[in-house]
């Protein structure tokens, strides 16, 4: 398929009418036939018994992966046809049916049209949808490294930004298999990998250190590096050459500095030098002392004034986003609402255009810490205990290395 590049559609095929596999069969062709539509890759079919709790029988179910140049609404067109001429008449919400196709993904697009949504919103509640969905994307992960560009476009449809931090190349892998957007290579290392109290004492060749870790280990996705307290504060032409040595030394694609008006000057400065920039307000963890601590900011209203005006200072002097740490839900949503580049919210609610976590709290490697939003997806710190005494009880007892791990 020549011309502009296509968008991958994921597409969930269902039946529980007739010869079942006939349906499928006869769809995928059809999906296939679809102008400038190339079928991909499909899943394995699987049987699944009906949801919704009506009598029915079970269902085969299978999901492709499109490579097409039809646009969304089109392609649900294309879609319903494909159902009507397999006989399916819509009747009960939940009930039997020839066809089913539903549209699960389109690209990294987020649709909310009558009629149609994307990404399905039935999608976290299907675990063989996940399970298909999954097994698409093992086998064909999307080329397309996501761009700077591609921030605001997520902003402009209303695609949330899914960030995290990381300071090495095998979580940089595991989380680019996880789909993450952007990776934030934050001076929070400086607490969270090297055990200091603050952010304070980082420095430029600790990062550049390990954002070259992280570019190895990923491949499409964005990465965004802290410029460490005192390496852009001090003068413009500093600040350019040390945001420079990140890039230029790691191949990140852009760095994260802290402040609102007064860095207005530096941000312009670097952003016309082409280095993306994102910005931090709120808790900028750089000036803790200042700020008296790890605490939410802009409760009062001639704080919130001057935030909202240093959203607006940065986004006028080029950056390409901004960090929301710890600030009311109701003003990180007021600033989001009036920018026009996203915001990305760490404890700062749920009306910013993406969030970020620090991964080791979130995956339950920094049991001490707890602040209320937080949410651990994982306790893997349990899982290293557990796996580590089971590790020193055979190497005590003598039962490892058994015969297994041993050469002749
Ligand atoms: O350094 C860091 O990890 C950060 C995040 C908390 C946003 O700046």
């Amino acid at each position: 398929m020549g011309g502009p590049a296509a968008e991958r559609a994921f597409v969930a095929l269902g039946s529980n009418l007739g010869d079942r596999a006939a349906q499928l069969d006869a769809a995928r062709a059809a999906l296939a036939s679809l102008p400038a539509t190339r079928l991909a890759a499909a899943s394995r079919v699987e049987e699944t018994p009906p949801l919704g709790g009506m009598a029915q029988p079970p269902y085969l179910n299978q999901m492709v992966l499109l490579e097409t140049r039809l646009g969304p609404r089109e392609l649900l067109e294309a879609c319903q046809a494909i159902e009507r001429a397999s006989g399916r008449v819509r009747t009960e919400h939940w009930g039997a049916r020839t066809l089913d196709l539903d549209i699960v993904r389109y690209g990294r697009r987020h649709v909310a049209e009558p009629g149609l949504i994307i990404p399905h919103p039935e999608l976290p509640n299907r675990d063989f949808w996940l399970r298909e969905l999954a097994e698409l994307e093992s086998m064909s992960a999307d080329p397309r490294p996501l761009t700077v560009p591609d921030l605001l476009a997520m902003k402009a449809t209303g695609r949330p930004i899914v960030m995290l931090t990381c300071y090495d190349a095998a979580f940089a892998r595991l989380l680019e298999q996880a789909d993450v957007d952007v990776l934030l290579v934050g001076d929070s290392l400086n607490q969270v990998l090297a055990g200091r109290d603050s952010t304070l004492s980082a420095t430029l060749d600790q990062m550049i250190y390990h954002a070259a870790s992280v570019r190895r280990g990923s491949s499409r996705t964005l990465v965004f590096v802290d410029l460490p307290f005192l390496t852009y504060q001090v003068s413009v032409p500093e600040a350019i050459r040390n945001a420079g040595r990140v890039l230029q030394e790691s191949g990140a694609h852009g760095v994260k500095l802290e402040g609102g008006r007064p860095m207005a000057e530096t941000v312009r400065a670097l952003v016309d030098r082409g280095i993306p920039v994102l910005g931090h307000l709120g808790l900028t963890p750089q000036s803790v002392h200042a700020l008296g601590g790890y605490r939410v900011q802009g409760r009062d209203q001639a704080t919130a004034d001057r935030l909202f005006a240093d959203a607006e200072a940065l986004e006028e002097a080029g950056a390409c986003g901004i960090v929301l740490e710890l600030l009311p839900a109701a003003l990180a949503r007021r600033i989001s609402a009036a920018l026009t580049i996203p915001t990305i919210g760490i404890g700062a609610g749920p009306g910013c255009d993406g969030q970020v976590l620090v991964l080791h709290d979130m995956l339950g490697l920094n049991q001490g810490f707890n602040p209320k939003f937080l949410k651990r997806y994982a306790e893997l710190g349990e899982a290293v205990r557990t796996a580590v005494r089971a590790y020193a009880s055979e190497v005590r007892e003598g039962s490892y290395p058994g015969p297994q791990h041993s050469f002749d």
